[in-house]
């Protein structure tokens, strides 16, 4: 990883002004931003870890936790919530054995909820890797969980 990090770092000519860019790279090559990336991050920009740190923590973004290769997004939004969807989220809480903001410990699924994505027509709403799933009842769950590699 290091020197993946290295290489990311020249990409942007080690330019401070380009942090969140730099961040950005990391957390699209490792899926999280790990410690030891941000130290050296640190460490090639010549600026204080913390500033590393209170840029990261700014944007939500980020995630210093490791996340699974597939973001699951479940709408919570007034609309969706009238729908149905927290038997949805519920179901796939099951499905995974994981609760909301977790991650599979085979790296595969992060589940996260957001709230409303405009689109609450179609609600209750599932997103996975940017992909949009209308209409989402308990019994499509699976199905739709198994079309991840
Ligand atoms: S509330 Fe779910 S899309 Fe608006």
């Amino acid at each position: 990883m290091e020197r993946k990090i290295e290489s990311i770092l020249d990409n942007y000519q080690r330019d401070r002004g380009l942090l969140v860019s730099i961040l950005q790279d990391i957390q699209a090559e490792c899926n999280y931003l790990p410690k030891e990336a941000l130290v050296q991050v640190s460490k090639g920009l010549d600026i204080p870890l913390s500033w590393v740190y209170s840029v990261a923590t700014f944007f939500k973004s980020f995630s210093f936790k490791p996340r699974g290769r597939h973001l699951i997004n479940v709408c919570l939004g007034t609309a969706c919530h009238v729908r149905g969807a927290v038997r949805v989220l519920e179901k796939i809480e099951r499905e995974l054995g994981i609760s909301r903001s977790g991650t599979t410990e085979d790296l595969k699924y992060t589940l996260e909820t957001v709230n409303c994505v405009g689109a609450c027509a179609l609600g209750p709403i599932v997103i996975i890797d940017g992909e949009y799933s209308g209409q989402m009842k308990t019994d499509m769950v699976k199905p739709l969980l198994e079309k991840c590699d």
